[in-house]
């Protein structure tokens, strides 16, 4: 994979943007959380952090928007230090291949969730991050990590969508009873949920997401940092579960139409990593019938055409 000069890289994103804006077949805000249903699906943005150089912007990059499921790449870096490798006997690391809030598997697999991205491992990650002190302080490590990796305070939590999902929350309810049912939540359910629903209220922009998931592309470190965020080994680790379980169940797909390790969000964000080049991120709040963005999705596959940026191999012009 190469590296790209900058211009070029800009006439890319610009032209994706200018793409994107032309672009009638949009998806369906998410209703479920009634906050994130006021979003406009008219937005459009992109951004790219280079392994080297300033990050590069096009569209509406700057406009924030809940991240949602896209912290859990974030929650997950910090349980992986907190729990070790203690982490994957309460969590699995296979692909479900159901909805990332399916309930089916938990009750067949005894309350140990498939994977850290769908809402169930989530549940578990966050219960992990809150043990043994009270939801604020795990709610403030979460967006402590987010503020130091976009290299931004004014990184927020979007307390309106936090609230949202707390009155809605029902189906995360019901995974995490079941899953403390069967041992494997060790606060009360409510705090555990608490710290979930405020760190899927993070809010960035595509600007800040791609600064922030740049530690990802260069081997747990980042510039201008002077300890690595994670090891390279966890690093590595986090890619791999991007790739095979980030966008749920069609995780498969994107691999194998794009193969950029990603993760998606219910607010229309998706994070990218091409190991070793860039993080990228791509927003649109009109969500394909998987629960990620229609156009962030369609914006990775001109992206991976146009630069040949794929773990596999370039995608060529026929697909
Ligand atoms: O728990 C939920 O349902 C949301 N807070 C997050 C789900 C999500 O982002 C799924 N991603 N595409």
């Amino acid at each position: 994979m190469t590296e790209m000069r900058t211009e070029v890289l800009q006439e890319i994103l610009d032209e994706i943007a200018r793409d994107m804006a032309h672009q009638t077949e949009r998806g369906a805000v998410a209703s479920y959380i009634p906050e994130l249903a006021k979003a406009d699906r008219s937005r459009f943005g992109i951004a790219v952090a280079p392994i080297e150089g300033d990050v590069l912007v096009a569209g509406d990059a700057d406009e924030r928007f809940s991240i949602q499921s896209i912290s859990k790449v974030f929650t997950l870096t910090l349980a992986m230090e907190r729990a070790g490798r203690e982490l994957w006997s309460r969590v699995g690391r296979e692909p479900s291949g159901n909805r990332f809030n399916s309930i089916v598997q938990l009750e067949q697999e005894r309350g140990v969730p498939r994977n850290p991205f769908i809402n169930a491992g989530a549940i578990v990650v966050a219960d992990i991050l809150l043990e043994g002190r009270a939801p604020d302080a795990a709610i403030g490590d979460v967006l402590a990590l987010c503020r130091r990796l976009a290299q931004d305070e004014t990184v927020g939590i979007d307390d309106a969508v936090a609230e949202s999902e707390t009155r809605t929350g029902e189906r995360n309810r019901a995974l995490a009873y079941f899953m403390s049912a069967e041992g494997n939540l060790r606060e009360p359910v409510d705090k555990t949920l608490d710290v979930y629903f405020h760190q899927c209220a993070v809010a960035m922009s595509c600007r800040q997401l791609a600064r922030a998931g740049s530690y990802l592309c260069a081997a747990g470190r980042k510039r201008g940092f002077a300890d690595k965020v994670v090891t390279l080994d966890r690093a590595r680790r986090i890619n791999a579960l991007m790739m095979t379980c980030g966008l749920y169940d069609a995780s498969g797909e994107f691999a194998f139409q794009i193969g950029i390790p990603a993760k998606s969000g219910v607010g229309g964000g998706v994070l990218g990593i091409v190991p070793g080049v860039a993080s990228i991120a791509a927003w649109s709040p009109g969500l394909d019938t998987h629960g990620s963005s229609l156009l962030g999705q369609a914006a990775f596959r001109e992206l991976a055409r146009r630069t040949g940026w794929s773990v596999f191999g370039p995608v060529s012009e026929d697909g």
